[in-house]
């Protein structure tokens, strides 16, 4: 081993389009869906520990609500690892964290994606970028995505990815609330909001995909879409005054971000963006807000120790 630690930075995520089909027997949605990695990121640094010390967790920044414990998915991140690898299990794990917590943002998938990339690192392990996201799949739905980075489809549960072609970057302003959404809560009001309907197989824009080939940042604003959207706001009615103050103030496109409560908007460039921001900041709607932009790099090796 030529290190004693590593740190490596992982993105959060925003879906430009979450088509979500029926519930599976395995209790999973299909999804059809286009991720973009912003650059919003989560620093992970993994050191080696005396022996016998086991693994153990700390944490800074937005950091309310997350467990230290073995509950948290970077701790069971490291245990997989050690598990598949046979590794010494002494280890210190440290995240500082930048992205919102519970928020829709795939933070926790960031984490555990960048314990991933860490120990490959630092064990020298020399696996192949799919052999990490397959492991990352096991973990988490999102977890591969935060590996991949950059602007992919994902199907199947989400993990199961094809890069996108997409030129240009794209600016958003990010509007989080003070408590999270529980993932699989908000795809259970999905579900009640959908009884009795018939629910199509999930399927991806052909209008945001050419919106993404040609860098069109005003038709892929008006193209973005997400059908777990209606559920979060059930859950979280004031979101719809989010969405519409933002668009009030001339966002390009508005949507909530995952399974939400994050609301994310694509503006037409930084100077539009430090507009809205302000806007949303003196509305009183919105617990915080902050600025990214996107495709970025996914989960990578940044410092070594
Ligand atoms: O895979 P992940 O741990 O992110 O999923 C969290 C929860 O979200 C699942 O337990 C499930 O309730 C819901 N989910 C789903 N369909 C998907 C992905 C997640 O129903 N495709």
């Amino acid at each position: 081993m030529r290190f004693n630690g590593v740190v490596v930075r992982a993105p959060a995520k925003v879906n430009l389009q979450l088509s979500v089909g029926p519930v599976g027997s395995d209790g999973f949605h299909e999804l059809a869906t286009v991720f973009q990695a912003l650059s919003l990121f989560d620093d992970v640094t993994v050191k080696l520990a005396p022996p016998g010390s086991g693994i153990s967790l700390t944490l800074s920044g937005i950091t309310q609500g997350v467990p230290t414990d073995s509950s948290n998915l970077a701790v069971k991140a490291v245990a997989l690892m050690v598990k598949n690898y046979e590794l010494a299990p002494d280890l210190e794990i440290h995240i500082k964290k930048d992205i919102p917590v519970a928020g829709g943002m795939a933070g926790g998938s960031a984490d555990a994606a960048g314990v991933i990339v860490a120990i490959d690192a630092l064990f020298e392990l020399g696996l192949a970028r799919d052999q990490l996201e397959k492991i990352a799949a096991q973990l988490g739905s999102d977890i591969p995505f935060a590996i991949s980075g950059g602007i992919a489809i994902g199907r199947g549960r989400g993990d199961q990815l094809t890069p996108a072609l997409s030129k240009g970057s794209y600016h958003w302003v990010l509007a989080t609330s003070n408590q999270g959404l529980s993932t699989p809560a908000v795809y259970q009001e999905c579900d009640r909001l959908r009884e009795g309907m018939n629910i199509a197989q999930p399927h991806i824009s052909e209008t945001l995909m050419q919106a993404l080939r040609a860098g069109d940042t005003h038709a892929l604003g008006r193209a973005l879409s997400n059908d777990l959207q209606a559920a979060a706001c059930s859950l979280r009615p004031a979101l719809r005054l989010v969405l519409d103050v933002g668009q009030d103030y001339g966002a390009l496109g508005a949507l909530v971000s995952g399974s939400g409560p994050t609301v994310a908007f694509l503006v037409e460039n930084e100077e539009k963006g430090l507009d809205l921001t302000m806007a949303l900041s003196s509305s009183g709607v919105v617990a915080g807000c902050s600025r990214a932009s996107g495709p970025v790099h996914g989960a990578r090796v940044i410092e070594t120790l």
